[in-house]
């Protein structure tokens, strides 16, 4: 057989995998592990879209739908654009994609050329880098610091950018660190990728998850811009896969083209219980779960200099704090494994974000209730004093 192509071995694996590894052994033993790794929700799908879904399933025709998607659905998110933001999205300009996941490829596939460059923060969700390097593509990381709340800047934009640079990927709020873009750089960023002719990419997945202040989009600043978003996080459909694109005016029909050889469609049962997480009777339980991941949050930031762990940029959204480990190990992925085995607390380690300072920093997740968030703080006073 031919040897595996050079790309797959150009994309790692998270290495949150082999703690989630350790945790299941420790947890096949009997041990009682608190996942604060996990990047998804711990509620469950809200009952108005199950429902929905249940109708679905009975009653329409389950058979492939549009590449871009159920009408319905596109206008639907359309609806949503104006009410929560004042915003107005043509529908066509709505590609609906299995997750955001798909979203990003299909955006990059759209505008990144072979060895083009794709600029991005660092840290940042993985899979980003990996997206480019499917693409054959180089991903460029620029490291971030608190200083612009790990996000990158339009002076970076401009410093790093090169002839073949085609796109940059922001994300508000961001992962790993609950960061979102100030309201005052959105300008700047456009303006500094217009400057250097590359398509800016906005992921907004976490859009709906923010603390203290009003969800924003890239979209109420300019329309030259590709938006991705998804059902999965405020709206706690993570294993439905279904999420969005807004695309720049004339894009879609390209994108539909793409979209329909990579996936033909987005799950059909899926994208008919979507429009019902749109529904004004989602609206009250999704707020709901936003002030419990809120109150979460403030417990989290509140208890955290008890441990040592040390968060230098407010984290306005998302559920991750991202924090340094300077203070009490030499090395985060270290820390990280033996946290596990000694205490049963699970983190995700600096090293899946970046290369930037990856063995400094530890991701917590706060999808576990207040009482178990308050336990595993206690287990890593606990650690902390019987390794230090
Ligand atoms: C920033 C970001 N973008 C995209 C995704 C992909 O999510 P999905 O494909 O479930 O929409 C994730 C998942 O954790 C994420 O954190």
């Amino acid at each position: 057989m031919h040897p595996f192509a050079r790309r797959v071995s150009a994309i790692a694996p998270f290495e949150v995998m082999e703690v989630l590894g350790l945790a299941r052994e420790l947890e096949h033993g009997g041990a009682d592990v608190i996942h604060l790794e996990v990047g998804e929700p711990d509620f469950a799908t809200p009952e108005p879209v199950r429902e929905a879904a249940r109708r679905a399933v009975c009653d329409a025709p389950m058979t492939y739908t549009s590449g871009i998607g159920l009408i319905e659905l596109r206008e639907a998110i359309a609806r949503w654009y104006h009410d929560i933001f004042r915003v107005t999205v043509d529908v066509d300009r709505i590609v609906v994609t299995t997750g955001s996941s798909a979203a990003l490829l299909l955006a990059l596939g759209a505008c990144v050329n072979s060895g083009d460059r794709v600029l991005m923060g660092d840290p940042a969700y993985p899979c980003n880098r990996n997206f480019a390097r499917l693409f054959d593509a180089e991903p460029i990381l620029v490291p971030t610091d608190s200083g612009s709340a790990y996000q990158l800047t339009a002076d970076q934009i401009r410093v790093r950018a090169t002839p073949d640079t085609s796109a940059v990927i922001v994300a508000s709020p961001a992962n790993p660190t609950g960061t979102l873009v100030a309201d005052d750089a959105w300008d700047g960023l456009i303006a500094a990728c217009d400057s250097i002719g590359a398509t800016l990419i906005v992921d907004e997945i976490y859009q709906g998850l923010v603390y203290g202040r009003s969800p924003h989009t890239v979209l109420a600043h300019t329309d030259q811009v590709v938006v991705v978003n998804s059902f999965s996080k405020y709206f706690q459909m993570t294993g439905w896969r279904v999420g969005w694109l807004v695309v720049p005016p004339g894009w879609t029909r390209h994108i539909e083209t793409l979209a329909q050889n990579l996936f033909i469609c987005p799950p059909t049962p899926s994208q008919h219980a979507a429009v019902a997480a749109l529904s004004p009777e989602c609206a009250p339980i999704l707020d709901a779960r936003r002030r419990e991941f809120a109150n979460r949050r403030d417990v989290l930031l509140r208890e955290l200099p008890r441990t040592g762990l040390v968060v230098d940029a407010v984290p306005d959204g998302a559920f991750y704090v991202y924090a340094d480990t300077r203070a009490i190990a030499d090395d985060s992925f270290a820390m990280v494994r033996d946290l596990l085995s000694a205490q049963g607390v699970a983190l995700t380690p600096g090293r899946d974000f970046g290369d930037h300072a990856p063995d400094t920093h530890v991701r917590i997740a706060y999808t576990q209730p207040v009482p178990r968030l308050l336990e595993a703080i206690q287990r890593i006073v606990r650690w902390r004093s019987e390794t230090g």
